[in-house]
């Protein structure tokens, strides 16, 4: 057996392929911020910029152009308070965003990042009760935010924050409240991961005391993933996530082989940062590995990817 037979020409390579990358199994992470005209660079992400709304609208057609048909919203309320008002305010950023991208791309399909570390002005992603993350009247914050998305008329609604029986509750409320289509994409298996550096330099989230590691997972764990996304399935979860990607592949796989229901995988912001900077200072070939760690992703089982170079990498492809 010669295995070099296959591997001869391009077209005999793609001939038998394995794996995909499509745009339209990407969706785009956009940061939407207040004001008006503001495009703010995100530092340690290259490439990566805060929008305003008006701003975010024309992005949204580059996207749509390019063959990318999802994207993620994080907003980045102009202030924060205990209870995180914010987030689930009717006039709040991410709504005003979600009304404004629907009504000039019906096409576009938003998901909303369901959390509350960026409207809290301790930075934790629940709220905070003699200096704990208290899991039950978070529970309920979140639901509202999760209703008042759905009804500026968000797609999809993604909650990232990790404490226990949440998907439950937003599923239970959201039925409740007349949202019974609204589908959820449970970040299930999240990881207290030190490649969301950037991304907290971004939605300005970072935590003022201790950390995540009370309700986000422990790096070493993979059994503990299969649990969480049992859990979320009996719940009533759309779609589970497993984030970070790379480091993560087994855990991507683990979920595959044990559950049915598609799995998406997030690229953070510090994979992103990290192959940005490898190429800025010409160590690597950007392109190259950037599709090299995408495929590796699909190849593992993730059916979508959340990644920063979904508009780049939809460039490249076409
Ligand atoms: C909010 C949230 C985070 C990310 C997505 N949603 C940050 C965190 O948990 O601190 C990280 C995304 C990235 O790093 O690209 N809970």
């Amino acid at each position: 057996m010669r295995m070099r037979r296959l591997r001869r020409t391009s077209a005999l390579r793609d001939l038998v392929s394995e794996t995909e990358l499509s745009p339209r199994r990407m969706i785009q992470p956009l940061f939407v911020v207040s004001g008006e005209s503001v495009r703010e660079p995100v530092a340690s992400m290259p490439g990566v910029e805060r929008f305003s709304i008006n701003e975010l609208l024309g992005e949204a057609a580059e996207l749509l152009a390019v063959g990318v048909e999802a994207v993620i919203l994080f907003g980045i309320p102009s202030t924060k308070d205990e209870t995180a008002g914010g987030a689930y305010d009717d006039e709040g950023i991410v709504q005003m965003a979600v009304r404004a991208l629907k009504e000039a791309h019906p096409e576009l399909t938003v998901i909303t990042d369901v959390c509350l570390c960026a409207y809290t002005d301790h930075g934790h992603c629940g709220f905070v009760r003699e200096g704990k993350v208290d899991n039950d009247i978070t529970l309920e914050l979140l639901a509202k935010t999760a209703i008042s998305h759905a009804e500026a008329g968000a797609d999809v609604v993604a909650p990232s924050d990790m404490m226990d029986g949440r998907i439950g509750m937003i599923r239970h409320q959201l039925d409740e409240e007349g949202h019974a289509e609204m589908p959820i994409i449970a970040y299930s298996a999240k990881y207290a991961s030190a490649f969301y550096g950037p991304f907290r330099e971004a939605a300005g989230s970072t935590p003022e005391f201790g950390d995540r590691r009370g309700y986000q997972m422990n790096p070493a764990n993979v059994r503990e993933a299969l649990r969480e996304v049992r859990l979320d399935v009996e719940e009533g979860a759309d779609m589970v996530m497993v984030k970070p990607a790379l480091p993560y592949l087994d855990v991507i796989r683990a979920i595959r082989d044990d559950v049915d229901l598609p799995i998406a995988a997030y690229q953070v912001s510090g994979e992103y940062s990290m192959l940005k900077a490898a190429a800025a200072n010409g160590w690597i070939d950007e392109r190259a590995a950037a599709l090299e760690a995408l495929t590796a992703i699909r190849r593992a089982g993730a059916d979508v990817i959340f990644t920063y170079y979904a508009k780049e990498v939809a460039a490249w492809l076409t």
